[in-house]
């Protein structure tokens, strides 16, 4: 089948995603909403708003659209899935993606810890806690060693989670958290048990019965070489992770793939699309930190990079309940990927800097993230401004490429990590 997709979302996920599919046969027409300065080269960007469903609807219908693919979590959560589902004119055309009731996974914390308990899948111990048992809190707190871990529920733009090195603070954030410091967000706080260990980031594909693996990578969130400084979006990625090998990937699948799987079946929750796992090695064991309902970013600019098959198809599969019938091969070279950011992300920044320098790269694919096309050129419209993306046979050689490319493209205030992958070998 010809497929019209529409894309939601604008970020480098959306560009590596739409680079991808823009490769398809099955590709008739690609759109995304509303793109950024990049995404024109794949597709034709339209402005709409990912959480605007009723427009949505109407762009859908009036385009022949034959697929819907969230990008980012806001509109899954919000239940875009149901809405498509639930409605006469529209519940012929797919959304990729999990319903409403499955993305509580990344929509509540709370919700995904208790899934992870009774599907007997491996995290930190926790306890959920609101203003009402607040005296309660402070006892697991008091029982746990440091540094202590506090978890709004709910979606905080990446900002919900706290870690604090003394008992001291983490009473004082718990009541600060539970008297609003994240709105809603933070009315129930999930307190958890600090786990140590390297992270990545396990991508799953899913049609609610057969599954694949995507390419594992593992991504960088500091703002500071060496890991340090406050989060960020995510500063750069890669792929392969060395400690992901056949027998930590084995344990990753019947410990955890496999439980999610079935325990998505078994408390019915309708589950087509990605699912991203955020894994924590203890000791050559994985464990779930958390659990995402879409790709991430920037790893998708490296899983995407790898990811040696036909995406339309893919998601095809998705949608019609056939992924089991659709081929995916990983391509074995390295892939990075590394971001440069307006100067002051993640606190503020300006924006409107003109970028020059990108048609001179050839070495690199450049995922645009915070760019727009305006009067005077591209310019900077975001923190997280173009992921320079790589492939070598070597991490290093990967690296130099996206660095090379990097030298090219200015823009004033460009920052970025020159160590990304220095702690993997
Ligand atoms: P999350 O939003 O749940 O991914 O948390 C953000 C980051 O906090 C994670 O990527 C981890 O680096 C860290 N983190 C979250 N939970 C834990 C934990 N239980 N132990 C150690 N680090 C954690
Ligand atoms: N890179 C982490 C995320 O997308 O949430």
């Amino acid at each position: 089948m010809n497929q019209r997709i529409l894309l939601l979302g604008s970020g480098g996920r959306e560009s590596a995603l739409a680079w991808k599919m823009s490769q398809s046969e099955k590709l008739e027409k690609l759109f995304i909403a509303p793109g950024n300065g990049g995404t024109g080269q794949y597709g034709e960007n339209v402005a709409l708003s990912p959480m605007d469903f009723p427009a949505i609807k109407d762009f859908v219908k009036a385009n022949g659209i034959t697929m819907v693919v969230a990008g980012n979590e806001d509109p899954l959560v919000a239940g875009i899935y149901d809405y498509f589902a639930d409605d006469a004119e529209l519940s012929s055309v797919p959304v990729i993606g999990p319903s409403k009731a499955a993305a509580q996974l990344e929509g509540s914390k709370d919700f995904a810890k208790g899934f992870m308990v009774r599907h007997g899948i491996p995290t930190a111990r926790y306890m959920s806690v609101d203003a009402s048992c607040y005296d309660e809190g402070v006892k697991f707190l008091r029982s746990l060693e440091a540094p202590y871990v506090l978890k709004a529920d709910g979606l905080a733009a990446g900002k919900g989670v706290l870690i604090l090195p003394t008992l001291a603070e983490a009473e004082a954030k718990l009541k600060e958290m539970l008297g609003g410091m994240f709105g809603k967000s933070s009315a129930t706080v999930v307190i958890e048990e600090f786990l140590s260990g390297i992270e990545c980031s396990v991508f799953v594909l899913t049609d609610g019965n057969s599954y694949k693996v995507l390419p594992v990578a593992k991504d960088y969130k500091r703002i500071g070489e060496g890991d340090t400084g406050l989060n960020t979006g995510g500063m750069g990625a890669v792929s392969p992770v060395s400690f992901a090998d056949d027998e930590f990937m084995r344990k990753v699948t019947g410990r955890i793939i496999l439980p999610t799987l079935d325990g998505l079946k078994k408390e019915g929750l309708v589950y087509k699309g990605f699912i991203f796992l955020g894994l924590i090695n203890v000791k050559g064991e994985p464990m779930v930190i958390e659990y995402n309902v879409r790709m991430g970013d920037p790893e998708t600019e490296v899983v995407m990079l790898r990811t040696d098959g036909d995406l339309v198809d893919l998601l095809e599969g998705v949608a019609t309940g056939t992924l089991a019938e659709r081929s995916l091969a990983i391509d074995p070279r390295y892939a990075v990927t590394v971001m440069m950011v307006s100067q002051g992300y993640p606190g503020s920044y300006e924006k409107g800097k003109r970028i020059s320098g990108i048609d001179d790269v050839k070495e690199s694919i450049l995922f645009h993230a915070g760019t727009k096309r305006s009067s005077e050129g591209l310019v900077t419209a975001g923190g997280r401004v173009i992921a320079a993306s790589s492939y070598g046979n070597t991490k290093k050689e990967a690296l130099e490429k996206s660095f090379a490319a990097i030298s090219k493209v200015d823009f004033d205030g460009k920052y970025f990590r020159r160590d990304i992958g220095f702690d993997l070998e």
